[in-house]
Formats: C-alpha cells, structure tokens, sequence
C-alpha cells in the first residue's frame, strides 16, 4: 500500500498507474463497511485508492467534529488487510488550499433541505465541497459508497450531474454491512456506552418491522409505535420516515405497488445514529 499526503503526488501517480481507479473516500475510524468497499472494487479489478480525511465543513455539530474517532494505526492495518492500492492522507491545506471559503459550493435544492439535511443543517455542502474537490484530485472511473449513508449516495449522484462527471465516473452503492444484533457498522459506534450499545440494534428492528408490515397496518400507526417504542427506551428519535427511493419525497402511506425506502435518525446519549432499509 502506498500512501501519500501530496494532491500533486498522488495525482501525478494515479496519471501513469494505467488501471481502472475505484475510490473509496472515507473520515477513518474504518470498519468492516468501509472494508467491504475497497473489497468490492479489488473484486471488481480496480487499483482501491482509499482516502482519510475528516472534513471540518461538513459537522453542522463543532462538537461531533472535535469527537470524532481517530484511529490511524488501526485504520492502516485494516487497510492493508483489505487490499487497498493507494491512501490518501490530506492535511486539510491539501484539501482546501484558499480555505474552506473558497472552495465552490454546489447546490442540491430541496434534497439537502429534508432529513438529514433539516437536521444537520450544512452538512451535505460540506459533502458536495470535499467530496468534489477529492474527485478532482484521484479522478476515478468508479466511485464506490455506502447506502448505509443513503442520502448521501444521491447528493454525490447529483454532484456527479453537476460536475458533469456522469458518464466518465460510476456510482457504485455498496450494500450495508451491519453488526450481529442488526446495528449498522458506523465510526460514532465506538462512542455508544455499554446500556447505548446494548439497545442500538433496536434502529434495525423498527426498520424491518416498517418492512414487514406493509400491507398489514397503515405506515402512520407503525412510525408511531416506532418513535413511542425508541423514546420508552431511551433514545431520542429525529425522524423515522418512509420516502420515494429516487428523489426521498416523503410518503404518507406504504405506495401500493412501488418500493420505498424506510430512514431513521436516533440519539442515544451524545452519539446520533442514522439508518435506513428498502421497502420492497
Ligand atoms: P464515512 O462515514 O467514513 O463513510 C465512508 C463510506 O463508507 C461512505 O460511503 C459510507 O456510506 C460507507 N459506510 C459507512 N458505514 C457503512 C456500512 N455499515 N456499510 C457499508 N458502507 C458503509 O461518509 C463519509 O465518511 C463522508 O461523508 C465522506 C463521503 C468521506 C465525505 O467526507
């Protein structure tokens, strides 16, 4: 594995590397979900450039950015492991040489308005401007993300429109790989407490129970026994919603006969979790 901290170095490497580049952009404090990114475009005959780097502008929260897990020796072991290519590790003047200020800010309408977008105000900016700026730089054919971070993969879809970068780069969305007890694998989960982590796999339960029971209850009575039943053990419930998978419009009601997508959002403590699962 080679790693750089140089954008110039890195590029002028990946120009003469002569293979499909598959991109895994990531903030560290990797797990087995970000593995099973690079694993996916080593299956599919990429060089896995991987990048670490914990982009300040998109914590709406100071203090979520200050927390954030740091863990770079294990993060190079797992790497390594996983057959990564190439790292990249930016000091943030690499990422943002005139500052943050100056770096174009793109705009996704009402897509980074609702859900995580109305509660994380700014955030996917921040996305769009770091996750623009390293495409920039390693210039791969594919990009490979997690719909662990649904919302997410459809901003960088419409980033990918807005650059114009459609037809030469391809989105790949990586299933979501989670823990025995159902919990998706995420870096804030080292920060849950034992009772937190301990009752974290109930996200996962209230989203397969919107799953099965579609076509048995109205979605307005299963949203609200999923806030009532997450509140009675504690967590702080944002959102637990139900949305059109291409554009997340909310929904009301299960649609007769197409799928959707069930998202939620949930405190426990200080730590704020988010997941979601496809509605058949
Ligand atoms: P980060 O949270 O480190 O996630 C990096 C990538 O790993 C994202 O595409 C995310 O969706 C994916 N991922 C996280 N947990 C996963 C899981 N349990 N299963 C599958 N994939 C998972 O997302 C970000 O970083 C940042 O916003 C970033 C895109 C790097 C821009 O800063």
């Amino acid at each position: 594995m080679i790693v750089f901290k140089k954008a110039n170095e890195l590029r002028s490497y990946l120009q003469h590397c002569g293979q499909t580049i598959g991109f895994v952009p990531t903030m560290g404090a990797l797990h087995a979900g970000h593995t099973s990114l690079i694993t996916r475009a080593k299956a599919e005959g990429c060089l896995a450039v991987v990048s670490i780097f914990v982009n300040p502008t998109q914590f709406n929260d100071r203090n979520d950015f200050l927390k954030y897990p740091v863990s770079l020796d294990n993060d190079m072991l797992l790497l390594a492991d996983a057959g990564c290519d190439v790292l990249f590790l930016p000091s943030e003047a690499e990422i943002y040489p005139q500052g943050h200020a100056h770096i174009k800010a793109y705009d996704f309408g009402r897509l980074e308005q609702l859900l995580e977008g109305a509660h994380r105000p700014g955030h996917f900016k921040g996305v769009g401007q770091v996750v623009g700026r390293l495409l920039e730089i390693v210039q791969p054919q594919r990009l490979y993300m997690g719909r662990k971070d649904y919302q997410q993969c459809l901003i960088v879809e419409q980033l990918l429109a807005q650059m114009q970068l459609q037809d030469r780069i391809t989105l790949i969305k990586s299933d979501t790989v989670r823990e025995p007890d159902g919990l998706a694998m995420s870096s804030r989960n080292v920060r849950l407490n034992e009772p937190g982590r301990a009752l974290a796999g109930l996200l996962y339960q209230c989203l397969v129970s919107i799953q099965t029971k579609k076509g048995l209850a109205p979605f307005r009575i299963v949203q609200r026994e999923c806030m009532e039943l997450l509140k009675a053990k504690g967590f702080e419930p944002e959102y637990v919603s139900l949305a059109t998978p291409d554009d997340l419009t909310e929904l009301e009601e299960y649609p007769a006969s197409e799928p959707a997508v069930a998202l939620i959002a949930a405190r426990i403590g200080n730590v704020r979790l988010i997941d979601n699962v496809y509605v058949p």
